[in-house]
């Protein structure tokens, strides 16, 4: 066999690790010959590839980003190389071209709907779920997010004592897009205070309640906010839009707008820290490495079965497949009945609501 593998949309701690159960699988249980594709769609659109053999694939366990490269603008149905227009003809004749028995596509929401467009023209996919924001539909962890929330936990181990000493509320804005799986794992693990999560939108009364609470006992304050978080009847903080990218809005600066509404409010000084990209760099912790691991194999062997449009996912403990049209371009929020929500309101956690 031969089989194409890219990696697309934002790069993620545990990709190297992917590539790696992928290629190596693939030789040992069908021989085939594995292609690599550059940057994500982009390889297809300008034709980029090159063979990854084991030599390729040796010593990247433990290092971060993709030996591929990604991008999170190249879609070939609207290339913004040719001012938006369909290329996916092309592209499925470079498949063919190829010689390709199937497209092994590591990627998101995003990556996952442009897989599944490709599927209906007639592109074999196999499909690996990625994201630090742990919102693919139908699995129940993506690789990288628990690096991610690794990342945050140590952040806010580190603002906890700066805060306490010098009696301070201290806001840690998380990445999450619209969903608060980092702010809320990570938020539990580093005994914040206030979790703001974009699934439930947040009352400044019940945050500057919190705040003054505080004040008057511990004198600081650990608030985590996802990026994605809004205020009751507000919208969400907009940092920019990337007019030609699949998904044009990106979020930002929401820990910044919620300090300048709290200052006037409480009696001490708010501080701000944005965490932003140092939440999907550097190495993936050991869990991230042996998911992705598993998701890598896993994908082989639905290669090696010929077992085509299906996305390798995690059900509890078990490694399972579902059919790539069901993930395509969905996501999964965190519901409002969730055990973590529970567990955080129980234990005297305020998620800026009334609720608890
Ligand atoms: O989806 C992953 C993610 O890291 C989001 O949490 C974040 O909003 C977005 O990607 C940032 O994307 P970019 O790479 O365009 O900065």
């Amino acid at each position: 066999m031969r089989v194409g593998i890219l990696t697309g949309g934002g790069d993620c701690p545990g990709l190297n690790a992917v590539i790696r159960a992928v290629a190596r699988s693939l030789v040992k249980l069908v021989g085939a010959e594995v292609i690599g594709i550059e940057q994500g769609f982009l390889g297809l659109i300008e034709r980029r590839v090159r063979t990854l053999d084991l030599r390729e694939v040796a010593g990247i366990m433990a290092t971060g980003g993709t030996i591929l490269g990604t991008h999170n603008k190249a879609n070939p149905f609207g290339y913004f190389g040719a001012g938006g227009a369909d290329v996916s003809d092309a592209v499925c004749a470079y498949v063919r071209e190829l010689d390709l028995d199937a497209v092994v596509v590591i990627g998101g929401d995003g990556s996952m709907a442009i897989a599944h467009q490709l599927a209906l023209k007639g592109v074999p996919i196999v499909g690996c779920p990625k994201t630090i924001d742990n919102d693919l539909a139908h699995t129940d962890r993506s690789f990288g997010f628990d690096t991610a929330v690794a990342i945050v936990t140590e952040a806010l181990d580190r603002l906890q004592t700066t805060g306490q000493s010098h009696g301070r509320v201290m806001i840690l804005e998380t990445m999450g897009r619209y969903a608060g799986w980092i702010a809320l794992h990570a938020g539990l693990a580093g005994a914040a205070d206030i979790i703001l999560i974009p699934e439930l939108p947040y009352r400044l009364d019940e945050v500057v309640r919190v705040c003054r609470e505080r004040e008057a006992r511990q004198r600081y304050t650990l608030i985590c906010v996802a990026e994605g978080a809004r205020p009751e009847g507000g919208g969400f903080t907009v940092k920019e839009r990337i007019e030609d990218s699949p998904e044009p809005i990106r979020l930002g600066g929401v820990g910044n707008v919620l300090r300048a509404q709290l200052e006037p409010l409480v009696g001490c000084e708010v501080r701000t820290t944005i965490l932003g990209h140092v939440q999907r760099g550097g190495s993936p912790t050991p869990f991230d490495r042996v998911l992705a691991t598993q998701y890598g194999h896993a994908a082989a062997r639905l290669v090696a079965a010929k077992a085509f449009n299906r996305v390798v996912v995690l059900h509890g403990n078990r490694i399972d497949s579902v059919p790539l049209a069901d993930v395509a371009g969905r996501s999964r929020n965190v519901p409002s009945d969730h055990d973590l929500l529970r567990t955080a309101w129980d234990t005297g956690i305020s998620t800026g609501t009334l609720v608890a």
